[in-house]
């Protein structure tokens, strides 16, 4: 049994999430600690709200409300969303907690104590229309690298190269628009990244080769580029304070910490509030401080999409190594490119594409897993289309499982009554069958261990297809004429592949995958992963035990569903 600790980009707090940000990041970390927990392994799923800097500040604006209050409310929105998803985190925290705080302070002193902190009096943009300090986000102008003309000042999102405001030209306030910015100067904390950059080179060039290409060559690009030395400091009322006893006079001012500096850390800081919710049987830091020494290390993996690799490969890596204590470093980065809707870009500003919540409101959650993850941006960007949609859940959830699942559990009833009959002894068919089964499982198993989603996905709708070729074959509805005993075997060798199929789909579909165990009155109704003789074997489920017929797993989606979704959220771009 390993400890696996795993944790998803912590979503920002302003705002319902669309697709494309739940398939970047916390939906596949949630299907592969799932499937980790199913094969016994020790998983804590750590993810929390991102809730400092400006975005907070001005969506709480918006509402009418102090921030604290904005952030506590649209922390459980988003959460609710999450739980309909049924992301089963460990813990879902919030990076404005009290052990956040605590541990984002105690980084800064010991950075600081280490020499890779500085203070330094830097020109920041100064907006007089807005009456306030730009932070770097909230300038926007045309990326010196690409040209792309609404780059942001902190990073430009079309090329993903890290920008400081005032190399963007023409900028121009986001906040009002306003193109007369001044720059005036203030004091804040350094965090001196160039002299890090050779021990992060060394550490990136020790994992790197394990690490899908999309996040070593993003870490690569940014290495080549140099580090340098980044301001962790902004003029805001809303972030982690600057600890006066080390800083008094910035403290004073009212300085808080940059929210890119203290988010990273909440992986730990909610690692930290899992435990204190119950500080007796909670470790937080046996998965964080010495986490690579002792007998069992936790392997470590991150999940993002791809404009998040530079700050969890480099940024975040050069903060831990710079505070010279053993704090637990990623092992494994799986990044992911984006889902465009309709070949464009979902926009949660613009509210282009499908939303988290919307996406609950017409169809339960195992629709949407399995569509996402069958789909996942991983090699290069993949596109959301309704034809698409409904043509993978009409085909591989309703016709390939459900319909397999129903007709044969209605069948066997029909037939043999409300226990899975006994029928003859099996035969060729059912060993050839379970080797089958057995090799396909191999396989799901291998790319689910590689956390390659579709590959993945195509191996679990592999498993599905074969019973229903094995049922084609067999013809129990023929069987049942010339031969009771033959039919009853198919549908008991069929019930085991359904019970096989509740306990492998579980990762992807849990709610169906529990419908569909619950059939079956076992006494050991959990999800412990099947072996490879469990698999050839197909024998779980005796004959004699009780079930009952679900109610129909996946409707199917119809031409005037499909034309009622293209309508309410746009279809193709004319
Ligand atoms: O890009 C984002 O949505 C950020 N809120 C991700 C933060 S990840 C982590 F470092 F906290
Ligand atoms: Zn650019």
């Amino acid at each position: 049994m390993a400890r696996h600790l795993i944790t998803s980009a912590l979503p920002y707090i302003n705002g319902i999430k669309h697709l494309g940000n739940m398939v970047g990041s916390m939906l596949p970390a949630d299907v592969y600690a799932r499937y980790l927990r199913q094969r016994g392994h020790d998983v804590l799923y750590i993810c929390a709200t991102d809730e400092h800097g400006t975005p907070a500040e001005l969506a709480a604006k918006e509402r009418g409300l102090p921030v604290d209050e904005f952030c506590a409310q649209a922390h459980d929105a988003q959460k609710a969303v999450y739980d309909g998803f049924e992301l089963a985190f460990d813990y879902f925290g919030r990076s404005s907690s009290p052990e956040n705080r605590e541990i984002t302070q105690h980084f800064a002193r010991r950075l600081n104590e280490n020499g890779f902190i500085e203070e330094r009096a830097i020109r920041q943009v100064y907006s007089p229309a807005d009456g306030r300090f730009l932070p770097d986000r909230y300038v926007e102008g045309t990326c010196p690298h690409c040209g792309y003309d609404k780059a942001r000042g902190d990073q430009c999102e079309n090329c993903t190269r890290v920008l400081d405001p005032t190399d963007l030209i023409n900028p121009r306030s986001a906040i009002s628009g306003s193109t007369d910015l001044e720059v005036r100067e203030t004091k804040h904390l350094f965090l001196l990244q160039s002299k890090l950059q050779h021990e992060v080179e060394e550490w990136v060039a020790r994992h790197e080769d394990e690490w899908p290409q999309l996040a070593s060559s993003i870490a690569r690009k940014w290495l080549n580029e140099g580090l340098h030395d980044r301001a962790i400091t902004r003029d805001l009322d809303w972030g982690v304070p600057v600890p006066a006893d080390t800083w008094p006079e910035l403290a004073a001012e009212g300085k808080v910490f940059y929210v890119w500096f203290d988010a990273p850390i909440e992986y730990i800081g909610a690692t930290k509030e899992w435990a204190d919710q119950d500080p007796q049987d909670r470790d937080w830091k046996s998965w964080w401080y010495e986490a690579d020494t002792g007998e069992n290390p936790v392997r470590y993996t991150q999940f993002m999409a791809k404009d998040n690799v530079p700050f969890h490969t480099v940024m975040f890596p050069a903060t831990e190594l710079g505070v010279r204590e053993p704090w637990k470093k990623v092992d494994y980065v799986k990044a992911f490119n984006w889902l465009t809707y309709y070949g464009g870009k979902f926009s949660t500003s613009q509210r282009r594409g499908v939303f988290t919540d919307q996406a609950l409101d017409i169809l339960p959650a195992d629709y949407w897993r399995y569509f996402l993850i069958a789909n996942a941006p991983e090699s290069d960007d993949s596109s959301f289309t309704w034809e698409h949609f409904t043509a993978t859940v009409n085909k591989d959830l309703a016709d390939t499982l459900g319909n397999f699942v129903n007709r044969v559990l209605s069948f066997s009833r029909k037939r043999f009554g409300d226990e899975v009959p006994a029928g003859a002894a099996a035969g060729e068919s059912e060993t050839r069958l379970g080797e089958e089964i057995a090799g396909l499982l191999a396989e799901y198993e291998t790319q689910m261990d590689a956390l390659q989603y579709r590959k993945a996905a195509a191996a679990l709708r592999a498993l599905w297809s074969a019973g229903n070729s094995y049922l084609e074959e067999k013809a129990p509805w023929l069987e049942i004429k010339t031969n009771p005993e033959g039919a009853a075997l198919t549908l008991r060798t069929a019930m085991n592949l359904i019970h096989l199929y509740s306990v492998v789909s579980q990762p992807f579909i849990p709610s169906s995958a529990q419908a569909m165990r619950s059939a079956f009155a076992l006494a050991d109704d959990t999800a412990t992963w099947v072996t490879a003789d469990g698999a050839r074997s197909l024998d779980s489920v005796p004959a004699g035990t009780a079930f009952t017929v679900p109610p129909v797993l996946f409707a199917k989606i119809t031409d005037e569903d499909l034309e009622a979704y293209k309508e309410r959220f746009g279809g193709a771009p004319e």
